[in-house]
């Protein structure tokens, strides 16, 4: 079974965390989304795989090459211009033929792609849209069904008088390759403002699978804490990297621990992470390769990337540091907070409310109560 990961966005929403990294390389729980992604479609059959992307095509063949390592075949695609989510798999189209799944690159879902073929199948669908229920579907595709699944109406980021279901398109598709007879080639064309509306006109049957299954779309940093610490409690299963060497806390490769630390699970700790006396490191929590969390310092339901200094009785809860942070002495980080890459944070500030840092920033000690 072949699949198409379209990964072109800019993640503009995540931003400062994708300031200097690109959003399907951020890692949840030390592993970047893609590559979870990538093991998570291998393991439920699909074998061979293209990466729609619209930059840093490099970046991903450096990473992950013609994947094998990962056990499947990959191809990288790459648009000179943007070609929008239908666009971009059109451009691939000479790769693809029957039915095939479409995922957006940016959700994290225990979806059961089988489950789905099967329905597909079952309905002689043509194009079949998973959905899931969501609070406020404004942000999303709201999809109407009838009785018997079949779409009615295809409406994207709603106003909210329109909001008829809490139903939303959750971003995995199956697309019988036939209906791109309706897509433009080489051209900006959208599933969501395109295709889908088309097919609602042209009569192709077009089916919704509702689930209930695990899912979040991570494209803000709020998101983006929930979904790591999500992983960490095993609402979603994947993988941790390393060992168990207690109860739920996964460390990998060498990591130094002093004596008289507090690890409560659960916790992936990546390799050659140095975790001074009396720190406490509090589940759910990450930490990134090759962090140094100082004596008496608290990290609390946060999530580090790598190489991050944290300096004596420093205090980090609900929080993200993306990579190269110092974070001087006493300093509390909390209440959502976002520091990006490579800022240096003086002693006995507070940073709190969702505050959030772009990459090199500096404060002097004592700069900031907020
Ligand atoms: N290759 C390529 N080219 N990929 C693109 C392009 C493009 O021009 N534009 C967007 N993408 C990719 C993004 O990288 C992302 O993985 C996916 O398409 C969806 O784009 P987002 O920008 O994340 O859209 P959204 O989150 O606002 O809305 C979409 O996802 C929701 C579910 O998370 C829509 O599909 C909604 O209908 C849906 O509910
Ligand atoms: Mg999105």
């Amino acid at each position: 079974m072949k699949g198409v990961i379209l990964v072109g966005g800019l993640g503009t929403r995540l931003r400062p965390l994708t300031c200097n990294v690109p959003k399907p390389m951020i890692p949840l729980a030390n592993r970047p989304l893609i590559e979870r992604m990538l093991v998570r479609l291998r393991d439920q059959g699909i074998d061979e795989v293209v990466l729609a992307v619209r930059y840093l095509a490099d970046h991903f063949r450096a990473a992950f090459g013609d994947g094998r390592e990962l056990g499947i075949t990959l191809h990288i695609m790459e648009e000179r211009d943007p070609l929008g989510t239908a666009g971009a798999v059109k451009n691939s189209e000479h790769l693809l033929e029957g039915d095939v799944f479409v995922f957006n690159g940016d959700v994290v879902t225990s979806l059961d792609l089988q489950a789905m073929l099967d329905f597909h199948r079952r309905k002689g669908s043509k194009t079949t849209i998973a959905l899931t229920p969501v609070d406020d579907p404004t942000q999303y595709g709201l999809v109407e069904m009838n009785t018997d699944n079949r779409i009615l109406r295809f409406l994207e980021k709603p106003r909210a008088e329109d909001v008829m279901t809490n139903m939303i398109n959750a971003g995995t598709y199956i697309i019988n390759m036939e209906v791109f007879r309706y897509v433009p080639p080489g051209e900006f064309y959208m599933f969501e403002r395109g295709l889908f509306p088309v097919l609602l006109q042209t009569g192709d049957p077009m089916y919704g699978y509702p689930t209930r299954d695990y899912w979040t779309d991570v494209g803000r940093p709020e998101t983006y804490l929930e979904v790591n610490h999500n992983i960490l409690i095993g609402r979603v299963q994947v993988p941790f990297p390393g060992q168990e060497i207690a109860s739920r806390v996964w460390v990998e490769g060498a990591a130094h621990i002093e004596e008289g630390v507090q690890l409560v699970g659960p916790l992936v700790i990546g390799p050659d992470v140095t975790i001074a006396r009396g720190a406490s490191i509090i589940g759910p929590t990450v930490i990134g390769a090759r962090c140094q969390i100082g004596p008496n310092s608290t990290v609390e339901e946060a999530v580090l990337w790598e190489d991050n200094c944290i300096e004596e009785g420093a205090s980090l809860r609900r929080c993200v540091l993306g990579h190269g942070n110092t974070i001087g002495p006493r300093t509390v980080i909390t209440g959502g907070a976002v520091v990006s890459d490579e800022c240096t944070i003086g002693a006995d500030n507070r940073l709190d409310h969702g505050v959030r840092l772009w990459p090199g920033t500096t404060l002097k000690d004592q700069a900031i109560s907020f």
